[in-house]
């Protein structure tokens, strides 16, 4: 089966078998009849990953649906969320509650099962600020385990997902814990000035979402037009001494102060920088509005958008001397 419909760069690869579940028994069956171990990838809705070549394996495809508030106290309100609900979905189930927390992460594509993955982020918050639990399910030992924040490892764009655990767990629910009364995240970008330029009067959440969506919609490709999966690469951190000499040789160089004193570069700005904003090769290409996205213009292998992050990845390190690190999930 062609993979092509289920990720967001477009790539047309082929997997052994596909399958998708709608909940824990379903998997469990699916498990079964599946028998002896081939490798598994767990798929929610593909809008971070690249397939450089078939996948030799099954592909499950994760949608356990629906969401409920399952408690609340005077504070919060917890509402659980099926792995395949949609994210923006459940913004948006959110929103219409007025429960606050998700606003600023308003139109980051794919499902709320990838969330805890990489910690999605967006205009100064991170999920593991409204993060309560999740339950996975362990694809060897199968049985169900309970994360609660600290089990998770959240860091930026980071979790024992990605990392330790990675293709152990299948990540079948959610629990996120929202604010019944909002603190208000405006100061991170061009947050500020959107809210400014649509005339509002009064701030509210639903005013917040509305300037993040405009904010993307202005730079960020819609995979509906040309096939992209974001930020191909995380922004790196160096130590501010190291900060100090880039910024005496490239005085326009963008970087933010971590806690820690380290600063965290913009990969975007560096990548341009390099030449590479706008630059096409065959249909890989480097994005024109924004530098730190590659895109498939229709055609390109995976291998052939890799090859051009590689090339991107060693021109970035040989004028600036940082390394970059793909944010993507390389299959
Ligand atoms: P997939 O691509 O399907 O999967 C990603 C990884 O998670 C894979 O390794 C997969 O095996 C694993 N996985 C998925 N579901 C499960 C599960 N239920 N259990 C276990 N493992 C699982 N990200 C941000 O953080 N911030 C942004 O602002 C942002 N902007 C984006 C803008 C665009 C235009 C695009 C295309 C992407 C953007 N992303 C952003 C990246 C992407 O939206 C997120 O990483 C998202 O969480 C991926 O969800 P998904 O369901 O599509 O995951
Ligand atoms: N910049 C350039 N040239 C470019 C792109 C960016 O100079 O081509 C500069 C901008 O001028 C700005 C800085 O880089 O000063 C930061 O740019 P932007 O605000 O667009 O954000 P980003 O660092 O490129 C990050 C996340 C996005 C997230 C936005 C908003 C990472 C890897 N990316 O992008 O997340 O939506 O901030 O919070 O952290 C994703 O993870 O897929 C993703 C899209």
């Amino acid at each position: 089966i062609s993979l092509l419909p289920y990720n967001t760069m477009g790539i047309d690869v082929k997997a052994r078998s596909f399958a998708s579940f709608s909940s824990a028994e379903d998997l469990l069956q699916l498990m079964e009849a599946r028998g002896a171990s081939a490798p598994t990838l767990i798929l929610g809705g593909g809008s971070n990953i690249l397939f450089t070549k078939d996948y030799d394996g099954w592909v499950l495809k994760n949608e356990v649906k629906g969401m409920q508030v399952v408690a609340e106290d005077d504070h919060y309100v917890y509402v659980k969320a099926g792995a395949g609900e949609n994210w923006h979905g459940f913004v948006e189930y959110c929103l219409h509650r007025n429960l606050a927390g998700v606003e600023n992460l308003s139109l980051i594509p794919g499902n709320v099962g990838a969330s805890p993955m990489q910690n999605i982020g967006a205009y100064g918050v991170e999920i593991k600020d409204v993060f309560q639990e999740l339950e996975a399910f362990h694809l060897h030992d199968k049985k169900m385990q309970v994360f609660s924040l600290n089990d998770c490892d959240f860091g930026y764009r980071e979790s024992v997902f990605k990392r330790r655990f990675r293709d152990q767990f299948v990540i079948l629910s959610v629990t996120y814990r929202l604010h019944k009364t909002p603190t208000f995240h405006t100061s991170y970008g061009a947050i500020e000035q959107e809210l400014e330029r649509m005339q509002v009067q009064q701030l509210t959440i639903q005013a917040i979402s509305q300037a993040v969506i405009n904010i993307r919609r202005s730079k960020l490709p819609d995979p509906k037009d040309i096939g992209n999966t974001g930020s191909f690469f995380k922004n790196p951190s160096v130590p501010a001494a190291f900060f100090q000499t880039l910024q005496a040789t490239f005085p326009g160089i963008v970087g933010y102060t971590n806690a820690d004193g380290t600063v965290k570069l913009a990969a975007g700005w560096l990548i341009e920088q390099c030449g590479w904003k706008g630059v096409r090769r065959g249909d890989a290409g480097c994005h024109a509005r924004q530098a730190l996205v590659l895109v498939n213009y229709g055609h390109a292998t995976g291998k052939e958008i890799y090859d051009l992050s590689e090339d991107i990845l060693q021109s970035v390190q040989s004028t600036f001397g940082v390394t970059l690190e793909r944010e993507v999930n390389i299959v």
